[in-house]
């Protein structure tokens, strides 16, 4: 067994930022090894190096898209620095001073790849985030029917996970990064092109990430921006410790729910040819040559188990997290307003349950 080392080959090295925070690699296994379904079964994060759970996409480069990914529409997410920070867009409208940190297109895949071309000289950088549906052509349509189904279901099975929910396809430029938050499903992330470094954060570090209010738009991500993290406002985030894992084209990260994760795309030191057919209907005609380099992933999100009829104590991290969740949302709900949540938090623990 191997407790891998950081993966060495296939990405720039140089394009590994450095954060302030201890890292320790994630394992990396073979699906023969037993040790793997141990550590789902766990709760704790594994690469699994040959699953072939998305061996059927490993072809799926820009002009393979490009001409079997259907004329359906992708949300296109536009930012003016490489983040991409999630936030929920009906909250966002009722809040009406929230500054959107990204901005969301709704294009055709064409409309994606003549972005990435424009986008190539300007601030704006781009990431395309659709959920794989059923508008997608009859070759894609085979691919997906080609995955592992019989790994990943077999998986699904013995941990008692609920059904399949979505499958998320991500395009993005080398340098963007979705930052650090958590999501409230399991998760086989699987890399079909380019590298990522994913850092993940477990659910024990609640305290650490200093997450928004369950309310707030941006619900589930942390606040703290690991390139200039503000230790005055969240002093425990010197306390943050993280495991990492690179993920190249085959592997599968396994993200239990509830771990924080950060995805960073790295720069590849052999860019594919995307085999692009001619597609401008305007200006200059897109080719191979004027798309810049990308990373293209696809998440495999299934609900959780259902809670065992009977709870064991202390109850674990993940269980901690969903209990805050909930009794913030009930406090929002009683009291009519999510601005009252932490004044009454206030009240109930100041003096009266803080440690000295
Ligand atoms: O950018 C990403 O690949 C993010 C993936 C995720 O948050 O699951
Ligand atoms: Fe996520």
């Amino acid at each position: 067994m191997s407790y891998g080392k950081r993966r060495r080959t296939g990405y720039d090295p140089a394009s590994i930022q450095e954060y302030t925070f201890p890292i320790e690699n994630i394992p990396r296994l073979s699906a023969r090894d037993p040790e793997v379904y141990r550590l789902i079964q766990a709760s704790r994060p594994v690469v699994i190096s040959d699953s072939g759970l998305i061996n059927s996409a490993l072809k799926w480069n820009l002009g393979y898209l490009q001409e079997n990914l259907g004329d359906g529409s992708f949300h296109v997410y536009g930012s003016k620095d490489n983040r991409f920070k999630y936030y929920d867009e009906k909250r966002a409208k009722q809040c009406k001073s929230f500054p959107k940190p990204v901005k969301r297109y709704e294009v055709s895949f064409n409309d994606f790849l003549k972005m990435l071309m424009e986008k190539k000289n300007t601030r704006e950088r781009i990431y395309l985030q659709q959920m794989l549906n059923e508008s997608v052509g009859q070759e894609i349509v085979k691919d997906y029917v080609d995955f592992n189904w019989d790994w990943v279901g077999r998986i699904q099975n013995e941990q008692g996970w609920g059904p399949l929910s979505s499958n998320l396809l991500l395009i993005g430029l080398e340098g963007n990064i979705t930052p650090v938050h958590y999501d409230e499903q399991e998760n086989f992330f699987s890399q079909i092109s380019g590298y990522k470094r994913c850092l993940l954060f477990s659910p024990d570090q609640f305290e650490n990430l200093y997450p928004h209010p369950v309310a707030h738009p941006c619900d589930r991500q942390s606040q703290v921006d690991f390139s200039k993290p503000d230790f005055e406002r969240f002093p425990k985030f010197r306390n943050a410790r993280a495991m990492e894992a690179i993920v190249g084209p085959g592997d599968v990260l396994y993200i239990p729910m509830y771990w924080w994760h950060q995805v960073e795309s790295l720069k590849s030191l052999s860019p594919i040819d995307h085999k692009l057919r001619d597609f401008s209907t305007t200006t200059s005609s897109g080719s191979s040559g004027d798309i810049p380099p990308v990373t293209v992933s696809v998440n495999f999100w299934y609900r959780a188990a259902p809670l065992p009829a009977t709870v064991k104590f202390p109850i674990s991290a993940q269980q901690r997290v969903s209990v805050m969740r909930n009794i913030e949302k009930l406090l929002a709900s009683a009291l009519g307003s999510a601005d009252e949540v932490g004044k009454l938090l206030s009240t109930m623990v100041d003096g009266r349950y803080n440690e000295e």
